[in-house]
């Protein structure tokens, strides 16, 4: 981390950040094809190379792909991914910028580069239809990270769709050298099914309007960048992230759990922050990150507004290899069990002490169960029993369940930890022994074995008590 520090310091002589007027005099000599790359890549940095003429050319594709498992969506492109290629440049740069759309898209783009002085971004010189090319040039002026995106009308709707993407101007001489470098890119999807419901989804307007997304995802799809995907490092390494956010309508709460950042070119800028825990990115902006990674570990990329990471899909993944450095970080040095009242496994601390009622009828049974249901169970188990994947297992159409009732008592009763299989799901993780008499026991399992598809089975006060009593 204060390797980074130092190094960066001694690079960052801001005598070399030129003026636009000054940039704008820098005259080019020669050509060259601009590098795109797909994320979560990025060209070669550029280094000391003079301005050059560089040509830029970007085919637009519409094409099918896969939001999540199960979940297709048609994608807009720019290049074929989303976000769309990676573009590098210096100050002083001549872009010649080629836009193609292809001819077996349907809708005419366009182009608008935030890096671009001059009306529209390049967006009213650069529209094409289907089976066109249109070409326009930009002077590179300011150093910085850039959102680029169509902006064919409606606006809005051609950005959910993916068309958005990076481009880069470095400052004469280059950034500071790093070991790694990764493009992220966070966009918002708006889709007619909710979220994981499966087949192709079209774009839904009303819920892009309303700004009430289904997918929150890194590089356009869920896990884009998590198990085989993940970004690796090596312990040591210095690592760059050119972070965008395409929203169409998210601000990115944009956080590494585990890291600091060392360094953030403040939204892309000049400016530079040292020490951040999280670096807020704006829709149509974007930030560089830098930090060191000191030690082995999978580092969690998210947006930490975190139901959008966990449940919405804006999370990823960076794997670091290397050797351990206790002195930093010690891992897990003790577990043990932590038991105020002598018992193995605590107790929801909430008095009780008014007996509840007897139900007259199952049905009365089932609605007193209810509520105790949604009072005690419904935060882990759903409000349909569905449970939580990889967290808390479905009592809906549960095997686990119905297989045993006097089991299912005794969870209620004692609590449970340790591995269970449910509907050939493994899960692994804690319930807390439930404070509740025997009556709601009785009355909450039987309102969960007569929903959901479970076995309709009628559990009584006094079965409870048998099994609290140590069992028959
Ligand atoms: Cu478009």
């Amino acid at each position: 981390m204060f390797a980074l520090l130092a190094f960066v310091s001694a690079c960052g002589d801001k005598k070399t950040e030129k003026s636009v007027e000054d940039s704008s005099k820098i005259a080019v000599y020669t050509e060259m094809e601009a590098e795109l790359t797909a994320p979560p890549n990025v060209p070669a940095p550029v280094g000391n190379r003079v301005a050059k003429k560089l040509k830029v050319n970007m085919e637009i594709l519409e094409e099918e792909g896969e939001m999540t498992d199960g979940v297709k969506y048609v994608y807009w492109t720019f290049g074929g991914s989303v976000p769309g290629s990676f573009i590098r440049t210096r100050v002083g740069d001549e872009v010649e910028f080629h836009l193609k759309n292809h001819p077996d898209n349907k809708l005419p783009h366009n182009i608008d580069l935030h890096a671009v002085t001059g009306p529209g971004g390049g967006a009213t010189s650069s529209f094409v239809a289907p089976g066109h090319e249109a070409q326009f040039s930009f002077k590179v002026l300011n150093p910085g990270l850039y959102v680029y995106h169509c902006a064919t009308a409606p606006v809005g709707m051609h950005i959910a769709n993916g068309m958005y993407g990076l481009i880069l101007v470095e400052p004469e001489g280059g950034l500071p050298k790093v070991d790694k470098e990764y493009y992220v890119m966070q966009g918002d999807f708006y889709t007619k099914g909710e979220n994981g419901e499966r087949g192709l989804q079209p774009f839904d307007m009303q819920k892009a309007v309303d700004e009430d997304a289904d997918y929150v995802v890194f590089n356009g799809k869920v896990g884009s960048m998590t198990g085989d995907n993940a970004l690796t490092a090596k312990v040591g390494e210095t690592i760059r992230l050119f972070v965008g956010n395409g929203g169409p309508n998210l601000v990115s709460s944009f956080h590494v759990i585990g890291e600091i950042f060392d360094v953030v070119r403040v939204e892309g800028g000049s400016l530079e922050n040292k020490n951040v825990q999280t670096t807020l990115i704006p829709a149509g902006g974007a930030a560089i990150v830098e930090f060191k990674v000191d030690v082995p570990g999978t580092f969690i990329l998210v947006d930490h507004s975190i139901f959008r990471a966990f449940n919405k899909g804006a999370l990823a993944m960076l794997k670091v290899e290397g050797e351990e450095n206790k002195g930093i970080y010690s891992g897990k040095e003790k577990e043990g069990i932590y038991h105020p009242e002598g018992g193995a496994i605590q107790t929801m601390p909430q008095g009780k002490k008014v007996p509840a009622e007897v139900a007259s009828s199952l049905k009365e049974k089932i609605a007193f169960g209810k509520t105790s249901y949604m009072q005690t169970c419904f935060a882990c188990h759903q409000a349909e029993g569905q449970g939580i994947p990889g967290a808390f297992p479905p009592l809906a159409k549960s095997d686990y369940l119905n297989a045993d009732v006097d089991r299912a008592i005794d969870i209620i009763l004692n609590g449970k930890t340790g591995e269970i299989k449910v509907n050939g799901q493994t899960y692994n993780s804690v319930m807390t022994r439930q404070n509740l008499t025997d009556e709601e026991v009785a009355n909450v399992l039987t309102y969960v074995y007569n929903s959901w598809g479970n076995s309709k089975k009628t559990v009584t006060a006094t079965m409870v008590k048998n099994r609290r009593n140590g069992g028959h």
